[in-house]
């Protein structure tokens, strides 16, 4: 069993809507609404905490929040991973042992995916997080930060695009996320932050449709996708 923590709070500047992107409409819905259903149709998923933009009071309204008290909304943080924090401090004294971290960016998300990546920690004692991520198909170079003479070309056979959702043993998470706030600005994601403790991280391989919408082309993609899937039913395996 899990709870979930959705981290929704950023504002969206590389997408350029207007207005932070979780509340940006997607098929007929806010971009949150996608993979909060997802999340929430998981049978090992027993309560979800979404970190939203300061303002937004009305959420659970707009998204339903079923009013069983498994869906909670918390203000996050001006990092994601403080985003992450804030939504787990509000966790309390939850008894769950695993903790899922999702991006509300990946709207695409698959109720099957998110239960693979549970069973993947569940199954492996030895380690601290499970992360969903796919092979890396293009080949990969490392230049300076405006292009440039080219350094060197890394083994693609070992690399892995790395998306959420991320699963982590929750005291192995509160631990990672007990660093400095210049620390946690740094982390690109959760994992990072457990792997600089020494934890053991493993990869479960997901879907390259898992895709995390930064700009309006990954919008235009995220809608065809969803469309693709026929039934706008985001519990679909993916
Ligand atoms: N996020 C968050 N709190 C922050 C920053 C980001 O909860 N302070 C969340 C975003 O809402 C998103 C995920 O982290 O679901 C990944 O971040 P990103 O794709 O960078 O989203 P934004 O920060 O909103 O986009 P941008 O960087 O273009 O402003
Ligand atoms: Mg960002």
């Amino acid at each position: 069993m899990a709870v979930a923590l959705i981290v929704a709070a950023g504002s969206g500047e590389r997408l350029g809507a207007g207005r932070p992107k979780a509340w940006v409409e997607l098929r007929g819905r806010p971009l949150l609404a996608w993979s909060l259903d997802a999340i929430s149709r998981a049978p090992s998923v027993t309560r979800v905490i979404v970190a939203m933009p300061p303002g937004h009071p009305d959420a659970g309204a707009a998204l339903g929040d079923g009013g069983d008290g498994s869906l909670d909304f918390v203000d996050g943080g001006t990092s994601r991973s403080e985003s992450v924090r804030r939504a787990l401090h509000a966790l309390g004294r939850d008894d769950a042992e695993l903790v899922l971290v999702h991006d509300a960016a990946r709207p695409l998300l698959s109720t099957a995916l998110a239960e693979a990546v549970i069973a993947a920690l569940e199954a492996d004692s030895g380690a601290d997080a499970a992360i969903a991520a796919s092979p890396v198909t293009d080949t990969i170079k490392r230049a300076g930060r405006d292009g440039g003479a080219v350094r060197e070309t890394l083994d693609r056979s070992e690399l892995w695009s790395v998306q959420t959702p991320q699963v982590f043993r929750r005291p192995a998470l509160e631990r990672a996320l007990d660093v400095d706030p210049q620390t946690l600005a740094r982390a690109t994601d959760d994992a990072w932050l457990i792997e600089q403790a020494g934890g053991r991280v493993i990869v479960v391989p997901s879907p390259v449709e898992n895709i995390k919408v930064t700009t309006p082309f990954d919008l235009r993609l995220a809608a065809m996708l969803l469309a693709e899937r026929g039934d706008d039913a985001p519990g679909n395996p993916a």
